[in-house]
């Protein structure tokens, strides 16, 4: 779907995301959201927390899963992915602290192994993920699903391409303060999700769209493999769809 403008965009996947919500309270069931950081879903957040603050939107139902975080990484630093999204969404709404699960960067890097491995069992044991928000990396990643991210790849450690690092080097004052590694859900992780939401804005973004949903389905741009799922939706801006 493409959007002249990205906010309006952004309320239309907040609004469905708070439908999900508010259907799965009705039935007296958990929602379960996959979460993504970066620039792209800022607007989502901000529109959820909008309508937390004048709507009365309740997150006391809701379990949260995030896709990544950079490792190692201190929460309190404020690179963290934990402190994006406490920053952007949890400060600021009701969700309850122990249904907040963000891979951690703090664990020592003997224990990443079973940290995956619990972290994937607990999505399956809060029944799955009922809707997945992603953003797309230059090199056609999803999470920190880097060019060579097998189609059935679970939550694990992962080295980063060396463009997400370039991309990623403002943010933390230049290249050689970018870490090296990050834990990530796995494309099976996030393939299992009901439902998935791509947000990509920006011209910057077309040439790896474009490649991610009319190219051929290949390891070397793991979104496409997206095109292999029933319920999946691309939310662009006019930039973003200009190579389609
Ligand atoms: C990071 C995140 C991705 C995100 C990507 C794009 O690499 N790990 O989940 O999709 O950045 O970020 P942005 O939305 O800022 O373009």
């Amino acid at each position: 779907v493409i959007f002249k403008d990205s906010n309006k965009a952004s309320v239309i996947v907040a609004q469905e995301i708070a439908n999900l919500i508010k259907k799965k309270e009705k039935l007296g069931e958990k929602c379960v959201l996959g979460l993504a950081t970066g620039s792209s879903p800022i607007k989502v957040y901000e529109e959820l927390v909008r309508m937390h603050k004048e709507e009365g939107l309740s997150f006391k139902n809701v379990v949260t899963f995030n896709l990544d975080e950079y490792y190692p990484m201190q929460k309190t630093n404020t690179q963290s992915y934990w402190y994006f999204m406490h920053e952007h969404l949890f400060n600021h709404i009701d969700i309850l602290p122990e249904n907040i699960n963000i891979p951690n960067g703090e664990i020592p890097s003997n224990e990443i192994y079973q940290f995956c491995i619990d972290y994937e069992m607990k999505i399956k044991e809060a029944g799955g993920l009922d809707f997945q928000l992603l953003g797309i990396g230059r090199t056609g990643h999803i999470g920190f699903n880097e060019p060579g991210s097998h189609f059935n790849s679970g939550t694990r450690n992962i080295t980063l391409d060396h463009i997400t690092r370039i991309d990623a080097a403002p943010a933390f004052l230049g290249i050689d303060n970018v870490p090296k590694v990050a834990i990530t859900m796995g494309i099976s992780t996030i393939r299992r999700a009901k439902r998935i939401v791509l947000l990509a804005w920006g011209i910057n973004k077309a040439a790896v769209v474009q490649k991610a949903i009319e190219g051929e389905v290949t390891s070397e741009i793991p979104s496409s493999y997206l095109q292999h799922h029933d319920n999946v939706t691309f939310v662009l801006d006019e930039g973003a769809s200009e190579e389609l």
